[in-house]
């Protein structure tokens, strides 16, 4: 079981009493949009969190998906993870959304520097990775402002339900490049 603090937040395991908080975060049109998905209904949501805590209880583990709360008023507020892979899964891509009302304010910033320290100090990643459509501004400025460096720009890469396809920025950051300025 997972449990992360920081200042502001808990990063924590999801569990099915997550549905109706995380689904307004999902089934934002905004949010879904810049996660390349249709908006889920609640059915759905209840769906991906089934299969979420079924991941969460796999060994090896290549799933964290944790729900992100506010630590004054327990708020779900909205997710982040990584999907391990690579060999002895010691690569982590990191994904993450919040709830739209809630932009601006550091937040994603705070979890995803707390996401990426458990990455490298407690599964021992080597390298922590992350794709972003160029527009999406927020996203790859959360990625800098944890300190992960813009290693590429891919062309047409990514396919949108709508069948648009983008380009992507991949990010990254090593495990010694994150202890040299972390501890
Ligand atoms: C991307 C997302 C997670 C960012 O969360 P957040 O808590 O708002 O991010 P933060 O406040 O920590 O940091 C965002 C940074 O981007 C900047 N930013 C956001 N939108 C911007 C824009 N349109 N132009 C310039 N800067 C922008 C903010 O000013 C901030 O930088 P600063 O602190 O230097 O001012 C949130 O917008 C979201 O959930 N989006 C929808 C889902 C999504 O995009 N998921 C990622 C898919 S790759």
């Amino acid at each position: 079981m997972v449990r992360l603090e920081t200042e502001r937040l808990i990063l924590r395991e999801l569990t099915m009493e997550d549905v109706p908080a995380l689904n307004a975060v999902d089934g934002d049109p905004e949010v879904a949009r810049w996660n390349g998905f249709d908006p889920p209904s609640l059915d759905g949501t209840r769906g991906y969190l089934e299969s979420v805590i079924k991941d969460a209880g796999q060994s090896p583990r290549q799933y964290y998906t944790l729900a992100i709360v506010t630590r004054t008023d327990n708020r779900l507020i909205g997710r982040c993870g990584f999907d391990r892979g690579g060999p002895d899964l010691l690569a982590g891509m990191v994904g993450y959304c919040l709830h739209r009302d809630l932009w601006g304010q550091g937040y994603m910033t705070e979890a995803v520097r707390a996401l990426v320290d458990f990455g490298f100090r407690e599964l021992e990643l080597h390298r922590i990775w992350a794709e972003c459509d160029p527009d999406n501004i927020g996203s790859w400025r959360v990625l800098e402002k944890v300190g992960m460096r813009r290693e590429g720009h891919m062309i047409e890469s990514f396919r949108y339900p709508s069948g648009e396809w983008v380009d992507s920025y991949h990010y990254a950051i090593l495990a010694r490049e994150w202890a040299a300025v972390n501890g």
